[in-house]
């Protein structure tokens, strides 16, 4: 390497940063790093109200319908009926995690498995897959309002023979 090269080295370091430090000071004024005003979830526990609770005043009708919208593209919901992209929902209220016996889960649901869809376990999934069972194939954002999975909690707890209190 000569001087020549030597210079070139020096002035294209000496660009890169003043480029680097120039698209910094623009995205900061663009984005300037401030909380935003509601967070984007809130993380359950401690302050996130308790499902039991809200599902006294759930309506199994209204989380029917919106079961039938949001999750019937990909889960099967009748007896007999098979699984689908997801598996069938059939029961699913009480039974193990991860236990339909032909459907072939992610490893990372299976990490849950010998625990059970309780209430709180499906509100917690339902609130954010990802974050209930980071690398689920359930591709789906989750449902932010408690109210509202207390209601398809409600109607998932009728998709059984004798239907749960
Ligand atoms: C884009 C497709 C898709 C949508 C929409 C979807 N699911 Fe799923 N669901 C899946 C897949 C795939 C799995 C299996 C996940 C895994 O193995 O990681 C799954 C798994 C589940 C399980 C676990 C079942 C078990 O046997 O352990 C439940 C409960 C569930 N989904 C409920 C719902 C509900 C309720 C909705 C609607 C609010 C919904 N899903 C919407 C694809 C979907």
């Amino acid at each position: 390497m000569n001087g020549m090269d030597l210079n070139r080295l020096g002035v294209a370091i000496v660009l890169s940063v003043a480029v680097l430090a120039g698209c910094y000071g623009v995205a900061w004024a663009l984005l300037p790093d401030t909380a935003p005003p509601r967070p984007a979830f809130s993380v359950s526990g401690s302050h996130a109200a308790p499902i039991q609770q809200l599902l006294a005043q759930a309506d199994a009708s209204r989380g029917e319908t919106v079961v039938e919208q949001v999750c019937g593209g990909c889960h099967a919901l009748r007896p007999g009926m098979g699984d689908s992209v997801g598996p069938l929902l059939y029961g699913v209220f009480g039974r193990p995690v991860a236990s339909a016996p032909d459907y072939a889960y992610s490893p990372a649901l299976k990490r849950h498995a010998g625990t059970t869809w309780t209430a709180q376990a499906l509100s917690d999934w339902l609130s954010a897959p990802d974050r209930f069972a980071p690398g689920t194939r359930m591709s789906f954002p989750g449902i932010a309002d408690a109210g509202q999975r207390a209601d398809i909690i409600a109607f998932l707890q009728t998709l059984r023979e004798t239907p749960q209190p």
